[in-house]
C-alpha cells in the first residue's frame, strides 16, 4: 500500500472527526454567511503527483474552494427548488458513504430491502396504492425519464411493436401532450428518441393560470383518432405551483387511450399535508408518476423517486440481464429497473429522515415553507414597486418590478439580491413577464428569515 494511503489508513477515527469538525463549524454558520458567492472560482490547479493525504486534503479545500460555495443548504436559499438537508438525512448521507453498498441487486446485503421499505413509505404518504412500484433514481429529471421510457414502450405495446428491442422507429410518431411541462419533459423525449417536436402543448386554464384546460386536453385527443399518446400532468408547476385537475384527466382514460405520466416533483408533497392534499387527488390513477426528495423532503443531492403501473414494461426496457448479474425475478432487483447499473444507497438518507421526524415532521416542514410563502408574497404584494405574478398557491413567490419589467432590470435585480448575500432568488419568465421567483422549501427557514429575504428584495429593488 502506498506510504500515504497506509498512514491514513491508520489514523481514520481522527480524520473522520477533524471532517466532522470541520462540518460542524460550516453548519453552524450556515444561516449567517453569505447565501450566494459570486466571485469565481479559484485558479485551476494540475493534479498532484504527490498526494497531501486526507487531513492534507481537507486544508486545501478549506482554503481554495470552501470559502466559494453558496450557502444553498441554507434558510434564505429561495433560488430553483433547493431544499437543504435535515440532520438525520444528512447522517444518512454519511452513512451510505461510509458502508458503501450497491444497490443493484439484493445477494449479499439487506441495502436493497431498505429501499424497497423507503419506497413503501414514500408511496403511502404520497397517496399511492401499492400498484405503484418504485424506486430511486437521481432527480426529477431522471424519473420524468424513466417515467416516459415505460410510456414508450406502452405506446409499444398497443402498436403491436416492442420499443425496447426495435427500437424508436418501430414506434412511428409520438404524441406527448402536457399544459405546463417542464423543461425536463423535452429533454426526457430527446434522450429517448421520441424528439423534442412531438410535444404538443396544450391550453391551460385562462386567468394566468399554469394548470391545463382539460377541456382542451380532451379535444387534442379527439384529434388523434384512436392514436394512443402520452400525456404528462403536473402537479406542481415551478413558476406559481398549480396543479392539473389529475382526477378529471384520469376520467379522460375511460375515452381515450393515453399513458398518464404524472411530474409531481416537489407539488406531490402536497399531500402531506390535509390543507394542501386535496390538490394532489387523483395521483393513484396515474401509470407513472415523478417525485424529487432532494426537494422538498430534505435529503441531499442526488435522490427522487419514480413510482409506476407497469413493471413488467419497466423491466422490458432497463433490464440487464447477463450471467453474472442475474436474470429479472417476480421481484426484480433495482438494476433492471433503473437507468444505473451500480447505485448508490441514496435511499437511506430519506430512510433516516422519515424515521426520525416521520411524516408528522416533514408535513410541519411542508406547511411551514408553504406559510412563509405566503407571508412573503402579502409583503410583496403590499410594496408600491413590486407585483405578484401569480397567487401563492402554495411555497412559490413569482413576483415581478413595476412599470416596464424588461430582462435587464429584472436580471439587474436577481443579482443585487445575490449579491447582497441576505437571499438568493432566480429568473424566470411567466405570462409574458419577466420576474423572479423565491421558492421556499428548506426545512430550516423562519419567519426572522422571510423578513430579511423580504427587506433584501425591497432594498434591491427600489429606485
Ligand atoms: C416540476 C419539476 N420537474 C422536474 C424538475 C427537474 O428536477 P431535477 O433538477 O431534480 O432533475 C424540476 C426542478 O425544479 C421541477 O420543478
Amino acid at each position: 500500500m502506498h506510504d500515504t494511503l497506509a498512514d491514513d489508513l491508520s489514523r481514520l477515527p481522527e480524520l473522520l472527526r477533524s471532517a466532522q469538525e470541520f462540518a460542524a463549524r460550516e453548519l453552524e454558520g450556515l444561516a449567517d454567511r453569505p447565501v450566494a458567492r459570486l466571485a469565481g472560482p479559484p485558479a485551476a490547479n494540475p493534479v498532484p503527483v504527490t498526494g497531501t493525504g486526507a487531513r492534507g486534503a481537507l486544508a486545501r479545500f478549506a482554503e481554495r474552494w470552501a470559502p466559494g460555495f453558496s450557502a444553498s443548504a441554507g434558510p434564505r436559499y429561495l433560488g430553483f427548488v433547493t431544499g437543504g438537508a435535515t440532520p438525520a438525512a444528512l447522517i444518512g448521507d454519511w452513512l451510505t458513504s461510509t458502508f458503501d453498498q450497491n444497490v443493484s441487486g439484493g445477494g449479499d446485503s439487506s441495502a436493497t430491502a431498505l429501499e424497497r421499505e423507503t419506497v413503501r413509505w414514500l408511496r403511502g404518504l404520497f397517496g399511492l396504492s401499492d400498484a405503484h412500484s418504485g424506486a430511486f433514481v437521481t432527480g426529477a429529471t431522471v424519473s420524468n425519464t424513466v417515467g416516459l421510457a415505460v410510456a414508450r414502450e406502452w405506446l409499444g405495446e398497443r402498436r403491436g411493436v416492442s420499443v425496447s428491442r426495435q427500437g424508436t422507429a418501430a414506434l412511428g410518431p409520438v404524441r406527448v401532450l402536457s399544459g405546463s411541462p417542464h423543461s425536463s419533459i423535452p429533454k426526457a423525449m430527446s434522450v429517448l428518441g421520441i424528439g423534442r417536436d412531438s410535444l404538443r402543448t396544450v391550453p391551460v386554464l385562462p386567468g394566468g393560470r399554469e394548470a391545463v384546460d382539460v377541456g382542451a386536453l380532451a379535444a387534442a385527443l379527439h384529434e388523434l383518432d384512436g392514436r394512443p399518446a402520452i400525456v404528462v400532468a403536473n402537479a406542481g408547476t415551478v413558476n406559481t405551483v398549480d396543479f392539473d385537475d389529475l382526477r378529471a384527466i384520469a376520467a379522460l382514460k375511460e375515452r381515450y387511450g393515453f399513458w398518464l405520466h404524472v411530474d409531481a416533483a416537489f407539488g406531490g408533497f402536497a399531500a402531506l399535508s390535509p390543507s394542501y392534499a386535496h390538490l394532489t387527488e387523483g395521483l393513484d390513477a396515474a401509470d407513472s408518476v415523478c417525485v424529487d426528495l432532494h426537494k422538498w423532503l430534505n435529503v441531499p443531492y442526488d435522490a427522487a423517486v419514480q413510482f409506476t403501473r407497469r413493471q413488467d414494461l419497466q423491466v422490458r426496457v432497463f433490464h440487464n440481464s447477463s450471467p453474472y448479474l442475474g436474470m429479472p425475478t417476480g421481484d426484480p432487483d433495482f438494476l433492471h429497473l433503473t437507468p444505473e447499473n451500480s447505485r448508490r444507497l441514496r435511499a437511506l438518507a430519506a430512510w433516516f429522515s422519515l424515521t426520525a421526524y416521520g411524516a408528522d415532521g416533514h408535513r410541519e416542514i411542508v406547511e411551514r415553507n408553504a406559510a412563509l410563502a405566503r407571508r412573503l408574497g402579502e409583503r410583496i404584494e403590499a410594496a408600491p414597486h413590486l407585483r405578484l405574478l401569480a397567487p401563492v398557491r402554495l411555497n412559490v413567490v413569482c413576483f415581478t418590478l413595476a412599470g416596464n419589467p424588461t430582462w435587464e432590470r429584472v436580471h439587474a435585480a436577481g443579482r443585487a439580491i445575490a449579491a447582497s448575500g441576505e437571499a438568493f432568488v432566480t429568473p424566470t419568465f411567466f405570462d409574458g413577464r419577466h420576474g423572479l421567483r423565491a421558492a421556499f422549501s428548506n426545512w430550516r427557514t423562519t419567519e426572522a428569515d422571510t423578513d430579511r429575504v423580504l427587506d433584501a428584495v425591497v432594498r434591491c429593488t427600489e429606485g
